[in-house]
């Protein structure tokens, strides 16, 4: 059985996902076990994601938005129009979309980890936006951010939204906001942030009573199946959330619900009942925190527009 499970994945994995196997395999066998968050977004998981970004409780995505809309103009203004905007995590391509009818970009970019996912979403938007020249490039931007050289040098617009930079360690965001910082060259980084608040809207964030957020968790272990061939039973398992005060952050886990071994080619691990297997660290920051990692990334100015309750912040950094 697990041999043939390996054979199967092993002909559908491209040189990409060949790369992935050791990554996958390091978190898995470490004391605490983890898995990488961008292996939450395989095709269902990124349908999941799209569906928390459109639960009431889950308020980064609508705030953003709201921010965006009611400071449009402004946006523009310290923007510039006619630039090439490159969105780094693109997804369904909504949020960057929004921004067409202000920014009026000549150039669209989309860079994201799940190709399927990118390469629909893109389709649609060329038919919608002929004068716009648009590239689709699938890529793990977290590792490195090369761009291809038909990218246009000037005016780029790099568009970061969602909070997504939350993700990683201060460490590495600074390593990929630098990064940007040298590709944009005399252009921009428009990025979304969210910040800090109350315990209980983080948790009902995180943890929504339709189970959304559940099941994307969770859905990360099917990925791996499909990935390393291992057989990661998803009903051993149940969706955890902590607050992490000292490191301001949410973080999502994978518990186990009774002992349990997991096998895929070549290794195995044991999980005790209550083990935890890491799966995201979602970053809060502070306006004067994301500042400073913007400054210390080399970024020389900032404005910033918030919601009136605070809960999100759209920086444009130079
Ligand atoms: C896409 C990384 C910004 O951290 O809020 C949503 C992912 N995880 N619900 C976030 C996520 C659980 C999201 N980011």
């Amino acid at each position: 059985m697990v041999i043939q499970t390996s054979k199967v994945s092993e002909s559908r994995t491209n040189p990409n996902q060949q790369n992935f196997i050791h990554e996958i395999e390091e978190g898995l066998l470490a004391h605490s076990a983890s898995i990488s968050p961008k292996f939450l977004y395989d095709p269902l998981g990124s349908h999941l994601f799209t569906a928390i970004t459109l639960l009431p409780e889950y308020y980064p995505t609508a705030t953003e938005k709201s921010i965006l809309n009611h400071y449009q103009a402004e946006i523009a203004e310290a923007v510039g129009t006619g630039g090439t905007l490159i969105d780094l995590g693109a997804g369904n391509c909504l949020k960057a979309e929004s921004l067409f009818t202000f920014l009026k970009p000549s150039h669209y970019v989309a860079i994201d980890f799940s190709e399927e996912y990118l390469h629909d979403a893109l389709e649609n938007l060329r038919s919608k936006y002929p004068q716009i020249q648009m590239h689709n490039i699938a890529m793990d931007f977290s590792r490195e951010l090369i761009l291809p050289d038909f990218i246009p040098n000037d005016d780029r617009i790099f568009f970061y939204p969602g909070s997504s930079i939350g993700n990683f360690l201060t460490s590495e965001a600074q390593a990929l906001l630098t990064q940007i910082k040298e590709q944009a060259g005399n252009g921009s980084l428009l990025i979304g942030v969210d910040l800090m608040k109350e315990d209980h809207i983080l948790k009902a964030a995180y943890d929504d009573p339709l189970k959304v957020t559940a099941a994307f968790n969770l859905n990360i272990l099917r990925s791996i199946n499909s990935l390393i061939g291992s057989n990661f039973n998803i009903s051993q398992f149940r969706h955890q959330v902590m607050i992490n005060h000292a490191e301001n952050r949410v973080e999502l886990y994978l518990e186990a619900l009774e002992d349990l071994s997991v096998f895929w080619p070549g290794n195995s691990k044991l999980f005790k009942k209550g083990d935890l297997i890491h799966t995201e660290n979602s970053h809060k920051y502070t306006i004067h925190s994301i500042q400073q990692l913007l400054a210390d990334a080399g970024f020389k100015s900032t404005k910033i527009w918030v919601d009136p309750k605070d809960y999100f912040a759209v920086i444009l950094a130079h």
